[in-house]
C-alpha cells in the first residue's frame, strides 16, 4: 500500500525531475545518469499493481531498479511518460513486464545439474505410474526440451505430464515453437553431449545417440528445431508465480523453478517456496538455481540431499 506522502512525491518531484529526461538516443552512455531511486522504483511498481495483474512489489530491487532506467531508455520515454502510459494503455504493463523481467536461458544450461537429476531424481521417479512435473519460468523453454530429452533417454517421457509455466506470455510463444537460432546455441551440442551421450556412472563410456533424433539443425538458416516428439508434449501456460494458484495439476513429483527466485526478495521467496511446498506430494523434488538456496524460515519446509530439495511434512 502506498502512503499518501508517496503520492504527493510522485505528483511534484517525481514527474518534475524525470519530465526533463525523455531521450531521444540509444546511447549507453546516458545509463548512467538516469537514477531510478528506490522511492522512484516503488511508484512505478505500485501504479503497475494498480494498473494491471503485476506484483512485482517484491521483486529484488537491485536489479528491478537497473532494469527500469534500461526500459526507459530503450523505450526512448521519460519515467513520467511510463506511469502515463501504465494507466492508458493496456498493453504496456505487459511490456514493461516482459521488459523488466530477466529471460536468459540455455539448452542443457549448468549441465551437471542434468547428470544429477538423471541419477538422483528421475531414477527414483522411474517407479512411478505417472510422473508429475512443474518448470516454473521457463522463459524460452530449452529448459523444458532438455528434460525431455533426458527423460525420453530413459524411457519415462510417455508416462510424464509436463506443464511448463512463465509469467510473460511472449517467451511462452516462442517456447511453444521450439526454434532457436543456431548460432547462439553452440553450446547446446557440448551440452548435449555431456548430459545425454555421456554414461554418467562411467564417463570413459558414451551412449549412441544422434542430435537429429531430438533437433534438426539448420546451419544456413541459422535454426536449431525441436522435433515434434518434444514440441508435442509439454504444455505451455502462463502463470504468475506471485498471484496465481498451482496450475492444472493437484500435486507434483518434481518442481524445477532455477534462476528465479534470485529475483525476488526474501519475503516473496518464502511466499513461492510455500506455494511449493503446498504443490509436491510428500517427500518429493524441488529443483532451484545453482545459485540459490532455500534459507531461515522456510528451511524447515525441505531437506537438501546433494543438489536437490525434498519436501519435509509440517508436524
Ligand atoms: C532467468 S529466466 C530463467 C529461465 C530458466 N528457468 C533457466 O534457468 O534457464 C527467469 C524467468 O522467470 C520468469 N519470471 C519472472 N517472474 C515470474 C513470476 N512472477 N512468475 C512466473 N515466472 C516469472 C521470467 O519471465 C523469466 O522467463
Amino acid at each position: 500500500m502506498i502512503h499518501f506522502y508517496q503520492k504527493k512525491f510522485f505528483n511534484a518531484k517525481f514527474i518534475s525531475n524525470f519530465a526533463s529526461l525523455k531521450l531521444r538516443t540509444n546511447n549507453y552512455q546516458i545509463l548512467k545518469q538516469i537514477m531510478v531511486t528506490q522511492r522512484e522504483k516503488e511508484i512505478i511498481l505500485y501504479k503497475l499493481k494498480k494498473s494491471s495483474n503485476y506484483d512485482l512489489t517484491n521483486y529484488a530491487a537491485k536489479s528491478i531498479i537497473r532494469r527500469i532506467e534500461r526500459f526507459i531508455i530503450n523505450e526512448n520515454i521519460s519515467s513520467s511518460e511510463l506511469l502515463l502510459k501504465l494507466s492508458d494503455d493496456n498493453g504496456f504493463a505487459d511490456n514493461l513486464v516482459e521488459n523488466i523481467t530477466v529471460n536468459t536461458t540455455d539448452l542443457f544450461r549448468d549441465p551437471d545439474i542434468w547428470t544429477f537429476l538423471r541419477l538422483n531424481v528421475l531414477n527414483r521417479l522411474a517407479e512411478k505410474n505417472k510422473i508429475n512435473i512443474w518448470l516454473a519460468g521457463v522463459s524460452k523453454g530449452q529448459e523444458v526440451y532438455s528434460l525431455m530429452m533426458l527423460l525420453n533417454e530413459l524411457s519415462l517421457l510417455e508416462k510424464s505430464h509436463i506443464i511448463a509455466t512463465d509469467i510473460n506470455q511472449k517467451v511462452l510463444d516462442e517456447a511453444k515453437k521450439g526454434e532457436y537460432k543456431y548460432r547462439h546455441n553452440l553450446d547446446y551440442l557440448s551440452n548435449f553431449d555431456k548430459v545425454i551421450k555421456k554414461n554418467p556412472l562411467n564417463h570413459t563410456e558414451t551412449f549412441d545417440v544422434d542430435y537429429n533424433k531430438y533437433f534438426e539443425i539448420n546451419k544456413e538458416k541459422d535454426i536449431i528445431k525441436m522435433k515434434d516428439i518434444l514440441l508435442k508434449k509439454a504444455v505451455f501456460i502462463k502463470h504468475d508465480l506471485v498471484i496465481d494458484n498451482t496450475p492444472n495439476y493437484s500435486k507434483f513429483d518434481l518442481i524445477i523453478c532455477r534462476n528465479v527466485l534470485i529475483y525476488f526478495n526474501e519475503i516473496l521467496q518464502a511466499e513461492v517456496l510455500k506455494k511449493f511446498h503446498n504443490s509436491l506430494f510428500e517427500k518429493s523434488f524441488l529443483l532451484l538455481g545453482i545459485h540459490e538456496s532455500i534459507l531461515g524460515e522456510s528451511s524447515s519446509l525441505f531437506t537438501k540431499k546433494g543438489k536437490i530439495y525434498i519436501k519435509q511434512e509440517i508436524i
